[in-house]
């Protein structure tokens, strides 16, 4: 059978197969097995980012973060930023956003630098949410770029912020109303504010500048 058409695609088949399985799996499996994982306690204590968008909440929400969260200690940042993720994957956020900034199409202009493997080694990446639907835009860089209650008054009701936005609406997310995000609701804040919180491109609101002007400069 081997000498005849089908032979020639069956073992062409399997030796693809193969190929793209040594490539895409084992090649990289033993190139990245001495690089350690962090865990998200790892994450949380070296980021001064995101602890600071993590207490910026118990401020601007003092009842709703005492009630599920108690006080902003490192310790319940980490538990805010896994139930964080587990809602971003059980509302299906990633049907329609990416995680991974391409380096291709001049991406690094619109979302910031181009995604780098050293990123994805830690706990939150398993698994990644790398993403191919790009129904609204990429999220790797959006920790920092919007305030809390801007992701609050959004996730509430796209159409607040973002008239046109097709995307659902998460009133389950909150007590009742926008300025009321619950356990849930703070987690998954906490969540998009991390993304990207481990680059120094976190934006500096200080030093923030509009795209426009960024641009002229290049
Ligand atoms: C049906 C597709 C769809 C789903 C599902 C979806 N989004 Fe979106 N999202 C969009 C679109 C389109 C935009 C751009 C318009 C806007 O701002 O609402 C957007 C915008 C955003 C932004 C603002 C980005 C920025 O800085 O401008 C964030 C953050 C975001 N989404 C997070 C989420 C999260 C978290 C979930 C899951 C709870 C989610 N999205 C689910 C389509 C979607």
């Amino acid at each position: 059978m081997f000498e005849g058409k089908s032979g020639v695609l069956l073992v062409g088949g399997l030796g693809f197969f193969a190929f793209a399985f040594l490539s895409n799996a084992v090649v990289p499996m033993l190139m990245y097995r001495d690089l350690p994982e962090q865990t998200t306690a790892e994450l949380v204590a070296k980021n001064s980012n995101l602890m600071y968008q993590f207490e910026e909440l118990s401020y601007r929400y003092p009842e709703q973060f005492k009630q599920h969260f108690g006080e902003p200690t490192t310790d319940q940042c980490a538990e805010a930023l896994r139930l964080g993720r587990q809602i971003y994957v059980s509302e299906g956020c990633w049907h329609c956003h990416s995680q991974f900034v391409r380096p291709v199409s001049r991406e690094e202009d619109r979302w910031g630098p181009v995604s780098a493997t050293w990123e994805y080694q830690n706990e939150l990446q398993r698994p990644v949410m790398f993403g191919t639907r790009r129904v609204g835009p990429d999220l790797c860089r959006e920790g920092g770029r919007r305030s809390n209650d801007w992701h609050a008054a959004h996730f509430y009701r796209p159409k607040l912020t973002s008239a046109a936005s097709p995307m659902p609406e998460y009133p389950w997310l909150f007590d009742g109303a926008p300025d009321k995000p619950n356990r849930r609701g703070l987690a998954l804040i906490t969540y998009v504010q991390w993304l990207g919180s481990w680059l120094e491109s976190y934006p500096d609101y200080e030093a923030y500048q509009p795209l426009a002007e960024r641009l002229k400069e290049k």
